[in-house]
């Protein structure tokens, strides 16, 4: 199969560079895929497909880190963005989007009684863990080792720049450890504000890990016997797992939900949910932001809810998964390679045994990637309703390409 070039890619990033800290921040960086095979700009995408500044062209599944669960340039979410553009987008108050979206929301997500908007998910989970700091009168949130919950201080993972005390009140435990979660606790007795956690564990560099049996209901019991909270960030998930919420996929009772990400099918919005016992003390609670009112992103939401509902997208989406892990595990054991797939079919992640570092992961998504293939050699991936079968079968012919260049790469090394 023929391979693909950079050129222009690499060029613009080194022109980026002088505009711009280190060029591309943050993990869109080439610095965080396979330097040299993955591009660095894209110029247009459709559906699951996207087309690079060299005019290279991709099946995606990174989703565009998963905001894109219908496919780029939906159709009918872009007519209703358009639209409401007509009419206007950012305006002096609220439009006439906002209660339309928070009634849909908080009637979509089950046990939610209201719910607020933003731009970002950070800001959500920021505002979540704020809510349960002042309806609880206590400090401690408590997160599993390993997982993001944005780029905030109070949980960034890079502290540069960030005075230890944004992230006094923070503690650790590794997600399923009850007795780790229980003396988390103990140590901070009267003093926990909530727990926050993602669905099931979706930690960047590792195995994606889902909530052991009885998991939730000792962390619902700790809670509620503490009088602290129970906050699920949605924000990865929502919308891939359960159209109530990933919370009632795994039978999850949290008092807070942050969602974000896949909400507007890549219009940027991010929103925090809570019981309507928190409904007072969330409103004594300091948040807005200048774009946090759009309403194009809010007509994109609420086309985007409707359609994942009336088109069955999550059955189809994890549908299309499963043929993706199937395939790809086929054609590791005829490989004869050692990898461990990991996650929700929809939303799945594969390494290789014996690859700590991920320098082979990062050999075999390169190779992927200049064969029209885009996926992440650390990251998981996103499967989205515009994948289609013809999609998961020319995956599968470049996975065998690229599972034969690490047959090659490891042999050689004599590993
Ligand atoms: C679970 C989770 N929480 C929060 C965030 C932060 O969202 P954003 O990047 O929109 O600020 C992310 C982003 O990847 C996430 O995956």
């Amino acid at each position: 199969m023929k391979t693909y070039t950079f050129t222009k890619s690499y060029e613009m990033f080194e022109e980026a560079k002088k505009y711009v800290p280190g060029g591309i921040y943050g993990p869109r960086s080439p610095m965080f895929l396979t330097y040299g095979s993955y591009p660095c700009f894209l110029e247009r995408g459709k559906g699951s497909h996207i087309w690079d500044v060299d005019g290279n062209e991709y099946i995606d599944y990174m989703c565009s880190f998963g905001t894109n669960i219908l496919g780029l340039g939906h159709a009918e979410v872009e007519e209703a963005a358009a639209k409401q553009a007509e009419l206007g987008n950012s305006f002096t108050l609220p439009s006439n989007r906002w209660n339309e979206l928070a009634k849909r929301l908080v009637g979509l997500i089950s046990g939610m009684g209201w719910t607020v908007f933003s731009k970002n998910g950070s800001d959500v989970t920021t505002y979540a863990t704020t809510v349960a700091r002042h309806f609880t009168k206590k400090r401690v949130i408590i997160m599993a080792n390993g997982t993001y919950h944005g780029s905030h201080f109070w949980c960034t993972h890079n502290t540069n720049g960030i005075p230890p005390e944004y992230q006094a009140f923070v503690e650790y435990f590794d997600y399923n450890d009850v007795a780790g979660l229980t003396a988390m606790f103990e140590k901070h007795k009267e003093d926990v504000a909530g727990v926050i956690l993602t669905p099931y564990h979706h930690p960047a560099m590792g195995d994606q890990v889902m909530p052991a049996d009885g998991f939730y209901n000792a962390v619902r019991s700790l809670c509620d016997k503490n009088g602290s909270l129970l906050i699920v960030d949605d924000i990865r998930c929502n919308f891939r797992l359960h159209l109530n919420g990933s919370h009632v996929y795994f039978g999850a009772k949290p008092d807070l939900v942050t969602m974000g990400k896949a909400m507007a099918n890549g219009h940027p919005i991010g929103a925090c949910l809570g019981t309507e016992r928190l409904k007072e003390a969330a409103s004594g609670v300091f948040f807005t932001g200048t774009h946090y009112f759009a309403a194009v992103p809010m007509a994109a939401a609420l086309a985007t809810m409707d359609i994942i509902e009336e088109e069955g997208v999550i059955e189809k989406i994890a549908k299309l998964g499963a043929s993706l892990r199937t395939g790809i595990l086929g054609l590791a054991k005829d490989a004869g390679l050692s990898v461990v797939y990991s996650g929700p079919d929809a939303i799945p992640f594969m390494r290789f045994e014996n690859d700590p570092v991920f320098d082979v992961n990062r050999l075999f998504c390169g190779e992927a990637a200049k064969r029209g293939v885009f996926l992440h050699p650390h990251h998981n991936w996103f499967l989205s309703a515009a994948h289609t079968d013809a999609d998961i079968e020319k995956t599968l012919e470049v996975s065998r390409e690229a599972f034969a260049a690490v047959g090659e790469h490891l042999a050689k090394k004599g590993a």
